[in-house]
């Protein structure tokens, strides 16, 4: 077969080797948020949701919870409490995504989905999501997969799911087979508990442009992609350092610079991409203020206007007395 047909429906074939019932009434499972140091940022295969870069992230403890059950006529999809229409972006993610697991045409689902973060602001609820919907579909169909073969099944619903089946630093690997069969997530375990998090939440309404949309036209318009992707590279490197060393502000100045490169690749894309409102740029001139001050901060962006801040514990008083309305979220270690 020739590679470029090599679909997702043939991806989780390999890993699934039969279509099953389910073999219990109801499944229900959580996976955590996951926020990125270094960031993925546009793909070497658009169908398989392959990364053109390793990334890693962080998991905050901050869940999505989701609720598996069968339906009667239709998929049904809820929301947090809401029931979702079929013509609702999400509805239509998840029921495709639903269907490469159907074991017959007539068999639906009923997916409750909660969310503990608003959805789509940026706050990578889509990749929680998919990984709690595979975890759930792991018990509901009784697959018994590895943890490595979740990774790469929640990629195919959001690339940055792959990362959201584990706690503390994660690091997914792009690899280089083109089945994608090596590009998983793998939990690092070091811990770094010094390290402490928080949001200030700029806007919570739904992006503009998704993220899928925005990498491709980014990687195929922006000249400096080429750059991105080797910068990237560099960056890991430099991150994972700072994690053995525990050196918060080695891994503070990486992600933030990291971030600000990825912006700017989508900002010099064309049509240009700003995923920023002005609180974004305020909060940022903060930060660099506050740094000139002597204040250890610094802080990430993803495909949002929200600003999230990482700075050590010791530090927390300070930061929380300049952004008194940050969102205090504790990292989840294990
Ligand atoms: O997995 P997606 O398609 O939602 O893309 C995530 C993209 C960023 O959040 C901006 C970066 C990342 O690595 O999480």
């Amino acid at each position: 077969m020739p590679l470029r047909s090599y679909s997702k429906q043939n991806a989780v074939d390999a890993i699934i080797k039969k279509k099953k019932y389910p073999i219990t009434e109801i499944a229900i499972a959580q996976a955590p948020v996951n926020i990125a140091l270094i960031k993925y940022w546009g793909k070497r295969n658009e169908e398989l949701h392959l990364p053109a870069n390793d990334s890693l992230s962080i998991a905050l403890d901050l869940k999505t919870t989701t609720i598996l059950s069968q339906a009667s006529k239709e998929d049904e999809i809820l929301l947090n409490g809401v029931a979702l229409s079929e013509n609702n972006p999400f509805y239509e993610r998840t029921a495709a995504f639903l269907s490469l697991f159907r074991p017959s045409s007539n068999f639906f689902f009923r997916v409750e989905t909660k969310n503990e973060v608003p959805t789509a602001a940026g706050l990578a609820s889509s990749a929680s999501g998919f990984a709690a919907l595979v975890l759930a579909l792991n018990q509901f169909l009784g697959w018994e997969a590895s943890t490595q073969d979740l990774s790469i099944l929640a990629r195919l619903g959001s690339g940055s799911a792959a990362r959201s089946l584990f706690s503390g630093f994660v690091r997914w690997h792009k690899g280089k087979l083109d089945k994608g069969e090596d590009s998983y997530g793998i939990h690092l375990p070091d811990t770094l508990s010094e390290l402490h998090f928080g949001v200030l939440l700029n806007a919570t309404e739904s992006k503009k442009i998704s993220s899928n949309k925005a990498m491709l036209q980014t990687k195929e318009t922006s000249p400096i992609y080429k750059t991105w992707t080797n910068q990237a590279h560099l960056d890991l490197a430099t991150l994972l350092r700072s994690i053995e060393e525990k050196n918060i502000p080695l891994l503070g100045q990486t992600a933030e610079r990291n971030s600000l490169f990825m912006h700017a690749t989508m900002q010099t894309a064309w049509p240009s991409i700003c995923y920023w409102n002005e609180k974004t740029i305020v909060a940022l001139q903060n930060v660099w203020k506050a740094r000139e001050q002597g204040l250890t901060v610094f802080c990430t962006m993803d495909a949002g206007p929200n600003v999230k801040l990482l700075y050590p514990k010791k530090e927390e008083k300070s930061v929380l007395a300049l952004f008194p309305s940050l969102w205090c979220i504790p990292l989840l270690w294990e």
